[in-house]
């Protein structure tokens, strides 16, 4: 066996004896309804060399090219998730699904794109640049990158340049709780969003309030309680609403877009909506697990069932949850994520007597499409369309990779999923493709089942198997000044012109 050997995955080059992939260069996508985020018909998709070269009914092909037919499903754009954490160093372990068992479970979901975020080692961005280009050499499908900054000088300041100019970097997140680790201050944050501003790039926030999570954990432990139900109790949503909050109206002040990352309460979702609907270019990211858990799960007398719903912003209430549904359906909120950062039941076990020492961090990667088809689509929520959108368009347009990723287009690479809306899916640890040893979804089933999954132009999921090949996927280079910044630079040329000039005072 070779590293990369994890049982339920198929190789689709050399390793563990799995033969390749059934597949050509040339597949054409019979008679299924092909959904974009703009418009929906019934058509066949051509793929050739990793290529969408033709999308139109009853395309007419010679007889070396793999055939699969789509009647009666959907055929759309693979998912793009916008925010991951593979082979992430945090709270003194790695996640464990890296590059490759991350991704594998991805596709085995219907996602075929990523954006991971690049954390600095030692302050450097450059460095952990190069650190995470290291960790995705063994990727099979394609990732981008957003860089957290976590501390500020000249230096990272420059270093910001390069990522945007030469590195293909055009988001920067910047942690507003993890007080002691990744955690920055205001005045870092005014300074973060000038220079992103000056860059093009986009500004994301995880916005807790975390002076005041550590306060809320000392309280915890002075009451005595140290299991993971005191991790939500910690952190209430008035502190994930007040630096929500915090963080637009900054964004607001230098005049700049800003992306929230994991949006888990109404108290957030309230203050994105209220900064839309004054004009503000704010875009709120929900997961799914915060779209469709409650908080029951921290409160389970098993320490390891609770640990595994440990992380930051908490799942909340129930009823968060119900809203922010809502708000994805009326386009309050943008786009779903993951922020897939799993850590096992051993890694959990480190905040066995505290849990501020548990490794904070939830699945959903692999299931995200499902559970967002399920959760909006059969529910009546959203249309079809609607879920392309949320689940992929959305992406590729804020980060600027529309239309290559996020369509089925002629032209556009062909990341394409073929769902089966009468089909059914059921998540359970004992079938998912990800390392870690639990599920915080464990027994959902739900109507509508990725059946394949085709990624750079293979067929990488078919039949409820695996065939992947590391090294396969490629480095999305995703380019500054995206839609979001369009007219920044007018409405600050209207703001300076209507500055009054200067009153002169006599002495
Ligand atoms: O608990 C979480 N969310 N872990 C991943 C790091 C982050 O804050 O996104
Ligand atoms: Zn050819
Ligand atoms: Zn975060
Ligand atoms: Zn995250």
């Amino acid at each position: 066996t070779n590293q990369f050997c994890d049982a339920r995955i198929g190789y689709g080059d050399s390793g563990c004896g799995v033969s390749a992939a059934a597949s050509s260069s040339k597949i054409l996508i019979k008679g299924g309804t092909v959904v974009n985020a703009h418009h929906q018909e019934i058509a066949d998709v051509f793929v050739e060399h990793g290529i969408i070269v033709d999308v139109k009914p009853n395309i007419k092909i010679g007889d070396d090219v793999t055939v699969l037919d789509a009647t009666g499903k959907f055929v759309m754009p693979g998912g793009i998730d916008p925010h991951t954490h593979l082979a992430f160093d945090f709270m003194g372990t790695r996640t464990i699904d890296d590059f490759f068992s991350g991704q594998a479970a991805a596709l085995a979901g219907g996602t075929t794109m990523h954006i991971d975020f690049a954390i600095p080692v030692g302050g450097s961005l450059i460095a952990g640049f190069e650190a995470y280009e290291e960790r995705a050499e063994k990727s099979v499908m394609d990732y981008g990158f957003h860089m957290a900054v976590t501390k500020w000088d000249d230096t990272v300041s420059k270093e910001m340049e390069i990522m945007v100019n030469e590195k293909g970097i055009n988001s920067f997140k910047f942690f507003m709780a993890y007080k002691g680790a990744l955690m920055i201050n205001d005045v870092l944050l005014l300074e973060g969003l000038k220079k992103c501003k000056s860059l093009g790039a986009l500004a994301m926030v995880h916005a807790e309030h975390g002076d005041a999570v550590f306060e809320g954990q000392k309280r915890m432990i002075e009451l005595g309680i140290t299991g993971p139900e005191g991790h939500a109790l910690s952190r209430p949503a008035v502190l994930e609403g007040e630096a929500t909050a915090r963080a637009i109206r900054l964004a607001a002040f230098v005049n700049t877009p800003l992306y929230v990352v994991h949006v888990m309460s109404i108290d957030a979702m309230e203050e994105i909506a209220k900064a839309r609907k004054s004009g503000q270019k704010v875009i709120g990211e929900p997961i799914v697990a915060g779209l469709v858990l409650d908080d029951s799960g921290p409160w389970d007398p098993d320490f390891v069932t609770a640990a595994k719903y440990v992380m930051s912003p908490p799942i909340r209430a129930a009823g968060h949850g119900k809203a922010l549904q809502a708000a994805l359906s009326t386009g309050i909120l943008q786009l779903v994520g993951t922020d897939h950062c799993v850590f096992n039941s051993t890694q959990k076990s480190l905040g066995i007597d505290d849990f501020r020492k548990i490794p904070n961090g939830v699945n959903g990667i692999e299931e995200r499409m499902h559970l967002v088809w399920d959760t909006m689509v059969e529910s009546g929520q959203i249309s079809v369309s609607d879920y392309v959108r949320i689940t992929s368009t959305e992406s590729a347009r804020i980060f600027n990779i529309y239309p290559r990723k996020g369509a089925i287009l002629a032209g556009s690479d062909a990341d394409i999923i073929i769902l089966n809306p009468n089909s059914s899916f059921e998540i359970s640890t004992s079938t998912h493709h990800s390392r870690t040893d639990t599920n915080v979804f464990e027994g959902r089933r739900g109507k509508g089942k990725v059946e394949v999954t085709i990624a750079g132009g293979r067929i990488v999921w078919i039949n409820d198997e695996l065939k992947v090949t590391p090294g396969s996927g490629k480095y999305v280079k995703m380019p500054p000044f995206s839609y979001l910044f369009a007219g920044i630079d007018k409405v600050d040329a209207m703001y300076f012109s209507s500055l009054k000039a200067p009153v002169k005072r006599a002495w």
